[in-house]
C-alpha cells in the first residue's frame, strides 16, 4: 500500500467549491482503482475566510497547507469584497500563500483537445497536436525589482529595475529540464539576450546546466520570436521556460490556443516536490451557484498534481484520458458548447469523467 498523501483543499469563493467538489470525486475514484491513498484537510481561504475569520489567509489554513504534500485551490474573489482595503481582499491571500509556501515557478499547460479545435480562433490545422507547458519564474525580475519616480532632465520619470541572481535562474531552469525529461524532452529557453543583461545571465546559466541533461534537446528563442512562433507553429513546442514578465505574457498567449478558460490547469512549485494546483480561471461570480461551471480545469490540475508532486503518472494519464473520452463523446459544459441548449452542468460533467476513469 502506498503511503497516504495529504492534500490541503482550499476551495475559496464563487465557483471554487463547485469545481473542487468534482475534482475530489475524481481523486476518490483514483483511490478506488489504484493503490494510492489520500487524506484531505480543508481550509478557509479568500472572501469566505474574510467573512468568517477576518483575514483572507487564516494562520490555520496556512498550517494545513504547510503540513500537506500538495494543495488544491479553487478560486477566490468576488464583487462583495472588491471595495475592501488591500489586506481584506481575497487576492491578497493568493499572493500571501504563494510567498509563505516558497513557490517560485508557475506551470501552465496548453493542450489542444482535437475535438475542441474549433473553439480556438486559430486554424485547426495550425493547432493540431499542440501540447505544451510554459514554466514561468515567479519571484524575481522586473515585477519585484526596485521601482521609483524621479525628476529627470525632461520632467518626471519612472524606473522599474529587473534583477535576477544565478541561484534564482538555476532552480527554475533545473525544474524545467526535469519536467522536459518527463515529456518529449524538448526545452525552449526564452529570453531577450540580444539586449538585456539579465537575459544574458539567464542564457549562460541554461547553457551551463544543459550538459546535465544530454537527452533534452535545447533551443534558445528570443521572446519576440517566441510570441510569433506560438501562433505559427505551436505544436513544435514542448516545455518553454522563461522569466517572470515574459512568462506572464506568453502563458496567457499560449492559453488562448486552447479555446476556453474553463479547461486550463496550473501548478505553482517550490523546492522539492511540493506544489499548489489550481485552475487558471477565477471565481466566475457571474455564474457561481448555478451549477453550470466547467470543472475540467480543476480536474486537469489534479492530473498535474499526480504527475508533478506524487509521481503517479499512471493515474494522471487515466484522468487525462477520461477527460478526452468524455469530450470526444460530445459532452460539453456551457463555456465550450457550440449548441448551448445541449450543455450539461458541473456535476453531470464531473460524473461522466469519474465514470470514464479506468485503471491503466
Ligand atoms: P474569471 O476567470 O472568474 O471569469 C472570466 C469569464 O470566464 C467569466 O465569464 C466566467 O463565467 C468564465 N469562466 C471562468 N471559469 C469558468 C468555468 N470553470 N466554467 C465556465 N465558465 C468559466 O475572471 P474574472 O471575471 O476576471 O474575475 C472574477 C473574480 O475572480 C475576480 O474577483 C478576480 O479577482 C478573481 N480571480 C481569481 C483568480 C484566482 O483565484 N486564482 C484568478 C483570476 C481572477
Ligand atoms: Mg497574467
Amino acid at each position: 500500500m502506498a503511503e497516504t498523501k495529504k492534500i490541503a483543499v482550499i476551495a475559496g469563493d464563487g465557483i471554487g467549491p463547485e469545481v473542487v467538489g468534482e475534482a475530489i470525486k475524481v481523486i476518490r475514484k483514483i483511490e478506488e482503482l489504484y493503490e494510492y491513498n489520500f487524506e484531505f484537510q480543508h481550509g478557509l481561504f479568500g472572501g469566505i475566510a474574510i467573512d468568517e475569520k477576518g483575514t483572507p489567509l487564516p494562520q490555520e489554513t496556512l498550517e494545513i497547507c504547510q503540513n500537506a504534500d500538495a494543495v488544491l485551490l479553487g478560486a477566490v474573489g468576488g464583487p462583495k469584497w472588491d471595495n475592501n482595503s488591500k489586506e481584506l481582499r481575497p487576492e491578497t491571500g493568493l499572493l500571501g500563500i504563494r510567498k509563505a509556501l516558497g513557490l517560485f515557478s508557475n506551470i501552465r499547460p496548453a493542450t489542444v483537445f482535437d475535438c475542441l479545435k474549433d473553439a480556438s480562433t486559430l486554424k485547426p490545422e495550425v493547432l493540431e497536436g499542440t501540447d505544451l507547458i510554459v514554466v514561468r519564474e515567479l519571484t524575481g525580475g522586473i515585477y519585484f525589482g526596485e521601482k521609483f519616480r524621479r525628476e529627470g532632465a525632461n520632467g518626471e520619470e519612472a524606473v522599474d529595475t529587473c534583477v535576477y541572481n544565478v541561484q534564482e535562474i538555476e532552480r527554475i531552469v533545473r525544474q524545467a529540464f526535469e519536467i522536459a525529461m518527463t515529456r518529449s524532452k524538448r526545452l525552449a529557453s526564452v529570453d531577450k539576450a540580444n539586449v538585456l543583461e539579465t537575459s544574458r545571465l539567464w542564457r549562460e546559466v541554461v547553457n551551463r546546466i544543459a550538459p546535465e541533461y544530454p537527452e533534452v534537446e535545447l533551443e534558445h528563442v528570443l521572446v519576440d520570436n517566441c510570441a510569433m512562433q506560438l501562433l505559427r507553429r505551436p505544436s513544435s513546442f514542448d516545455v518553454i521556460v522563461t522569466e517572470n514578465m515574459f512568462g506572464d505574457i506568453l502563458s496567457d498567449e499560449a492559453a488562448m490556443l486552447t479555446g476556453s478558460i474553463g479547461m486550463l490547469s496550473s501548478a505553482s512549485l517550490g523546492e522539492g516536490s511540493f506544489g499548489l494546483y489550481e485552475p487558471v480561471h477565477g471565481s466566475a461570480p457571474d455564474i457561481a451557484g448555478q451549477g453550470i461551471s466547467n470543472p475540467i480545469a480543476t480536474v486537469l490540475s489534479v492530473a498535474l498534481m499526480f504527475r508533478l508532486t506524487f509521481g503517479y503518472a499512471d493515474a494522471a494519464q487515466a484522468i487525462e484520458d477520461a477527460v478526452k473520452e468524455v469530450l470526444d463523446a460530445g459532452h460539453r459544459t456551457g463555456d465550450i458548447a457550440v449548441d448551448k441548449s445541449k450543455a450539461i452542468g458541473t456535476e453531470a460533467m464531473g460524473e461522466l469523467i469519474v465514470n470514464a476513469i479506468r485503471k491503466i
